[in-house]
């Protein structure tokens, strides 16, 4: 059995219906249920239940965006970087090895020669390094507290996307919004995701950090060519003159835009379509709202 932690949200749905699909038996837990904020609970549950694995897709994301996470500083630092640390100690006391859902958005930019950052590159866009979000920086030092944890996975997830239109899912984000920043992103399919992280377990790679995009990167004006050539939206989409003009008009805090290096999934025998394709499918398939 497995235990799923953030089961109620948007990438903890997409484990929900991935471990259905494939018959695992797992119990979704839910605060308002059990509160596995709460160290001594959670260990306790897991020494009562003993599941083989956790998965935690809990965290702080604010909403509508980032931006929510400049006011709501306490639920952030608690969700993505204390929690781990809870998590991390309820398993390793209760003997349950776990996985924990990361973000790429530590990153900004791309290596000196344009190639996607890899899981040896130290993380540039955190409270350390940069003029980072508050989220961005929530989720480094949560990548911080886990570092040298034992029977471990953390999975660095980039904006996800699928076919189903959704105010999470990017694609309906980018046919939503009035004005587009361009900026170059490596990104991932949602159930693509939950699948390679879920293999990870199934094929039980070593533990450690795993990059999980799509192979390459794309630019915001390519993922809105795709959107026009799939005929899922006619809109006329506008784009901010710049960094500066979006960081005037629609942002109180500056944004992570990076290229990721997945090639270490890859190396594991988990591999994830290229983004422009796995990009073409979903808008093939798109199920509108
Ligand atoms: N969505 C993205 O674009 C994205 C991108 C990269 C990484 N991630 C990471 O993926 C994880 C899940 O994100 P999501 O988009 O699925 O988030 P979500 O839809 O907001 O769901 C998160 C779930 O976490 C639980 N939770 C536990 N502590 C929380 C807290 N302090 N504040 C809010 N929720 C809390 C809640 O479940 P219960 O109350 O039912 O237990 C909630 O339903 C997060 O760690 C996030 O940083 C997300």
């Amino acid at each position: 059995m497995i235990y799923l932690l953030g089961g109620s949200g948007y990438v903890g749905h997409a484990y929900q219906a991935l471990l259905s699909r494939k018959g695992i038996a797992f119990r979704n837990v839910r605060r308002a249920e059990l509160d596995y904020t709460n160290g001594a609970v959670l260990r306790d549950a897991l020494r009562r239940d003993r599941p083989e694995f956790l998965i935690n897709a809990a965290g702080y994301t604010g909403k509508p965006n980032v931006d929510a996470c400049e006011l709501h500083r306490h639920e952030c630092l608690f969700g993505n970087a204390v929690l781990p640390g809870i998590v991390a100690d309820a398993c390793a006391d209760a003997g349950v090895p776990w996985g924990h859902v990361s973000s790429g958005c530590i990153y900004t930019g791309a290596r000196s020669d344009g190639s996607g950052f890899t899981e040896q590159d130290i993380p540039n866009f955190t409270f350390r390094t940069n003029n980072c979000s508050f989220y961005s920086g929530s989720k480094g030092l949560g990548e911080e507290v886990l570092a040298g944890k034992p029977n471990v996975y953390v999975w660095r997830l980039r904006i996800p996307f699928n076919e189903v239109d959704s105010p999470r899912n990017y694609l309906s984000k980018l046919m939503r919004y009035t004005t587009l920043l361009e900026a170059t992103n490596s990104i991932s399919h949602l159930d693509e995701f939950v699948a390679a992280t879920f293999a990870c377990w199934e094929k039980r790679v070593p533990y450690g950090t795993y990059n999980v995009t799509n192979p390459g990167a794309v630019t915001t004006h390519e993922v809105v060519d795709l959107i026009q050539q799939s005929g899922v939206s006619d809109k006329k989409f506008v784009f901010f003159k710049d960094e500066a003009d979006f960081m005037r008009t629609a942002a109180k805090t500056p944004r992570s835009n990076c290229v990721m290096d997945s090639s270490k999934l890859a190396s594991v025998g988990i591999t994830m379509t290229p983004v422009r394709d796995a990009i073409r499918t979903s808008l093939k398939n798109w199920q509108k709202a």
